[in-house]
């Protein structure tokens, strides 16, 4: 699990914009974050990964801090991005682009290949289209093989910030499902969507956040079904009273 005690950071000279982030990403669980556009939902994710140092507070994997340590070694210790938008080389294959998730550990062949059957099974798209050059993948097709690419180095953790940017409704179901098929092989996601609705289906907890600052934290059902959450995220103008 990933917990963010009393979490502060900022970008260089300016001021905080977490202020003060306490949540847990719950072990093999889905975490999805929500909150407005500038909230510091992505923020939380650059602490995470090492992009971004904290000023105060901690970052936790299981026990161990790995707030401000270099984003190589958070990786080496399982906390992986899944980045979006142009991840595969398209000239490449499925199957040379879901390997070059293991390059950092590229000597390990008999150890990579035995990972990548297993990704494979978990993954079929994978084992359908091996031989077929990425570019001739659908979007969401694509999504699915950059989920496999990181399942290479056996994550811990994985980090997706707005997965389902620019996706159509059939390629974002692919994700979810991508998503799910993750979770299902032991993985903890913690993810940021501006899709509320989309993002706390797929999630089993949910973290509002505002202004730097964690609002709420529950259950992602509650959450969904909660009358003052639906007023605040779909229909309702943006409230008044915020200051
Ligand atoms: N690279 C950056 N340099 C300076 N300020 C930034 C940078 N990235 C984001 N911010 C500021 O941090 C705040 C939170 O941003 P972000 O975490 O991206 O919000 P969210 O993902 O919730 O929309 C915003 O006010 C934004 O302007
Ligand atoms: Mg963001």
């Amino acid at each position: 699990m990933i917990t963010f005690k009393d979490l502060v950071v900022g970008y260089g000279r300016a001021g905080d914009i977490l202020r003060g982030v306490d949540f847990t990403a719950a072990e093999s669980a889905i975490t999805c974050i929500v909150g407005p556009n500038g909230a510091g939902k992505s923020t939380v994710l650059k602490a995470c990964s090492g992009l971004l140092r904290p000023r105060a507070g901690q970052v936790l994997l299981g026990d161990e801090e790995i707030g401000g340590r270099p984003p190589a070694e958070i990786l080496r210790r399982g906390v992986v991005q899944v980045p979006q938008h142009h991840g595969l080389f398209p000239s490449l294959s499925v199957r040379e682009n879901v390997m070059l998730g293991a390059y950092v550990n590229r000597k390990e062949r008999a150890r990579n290949r035995q990972r990548y059957e297993e990704i494979a099974e978990l993954y079929p798209l994978v084992a359908e289209r091996a031989d077929d050059k990425a570019a001739s993948l659908s979007g969401g097709q694509r999504r699915t093989v950059e989920f496999a690419r990181a399942l290479m180095l056996r994550p811990k953790v994985v980090l997706l910030d707005e997965p389902t940017l620019g996706l159509d409704p059939k390629a974002s179901k692919q994700l979810a499902a991508s998503v799910t098929t993750l979770n299902k092989a032991g993985v903890t996601v913690l993810m940021v969507e501006q899709n509320v609705r989309f993002g706390l289906t797929l999630a089993d907890h949910a973290v509002v956040m505002e202004g730097g600052r964690v609002l709420h934290t529950g259950a992602a059902d509650a959450l969904l079904a909660d009358p003052h959450m639906a007023q605040l995220f779909f229909g309702a103008p943006p409230r008044q009273e915020a200051s």
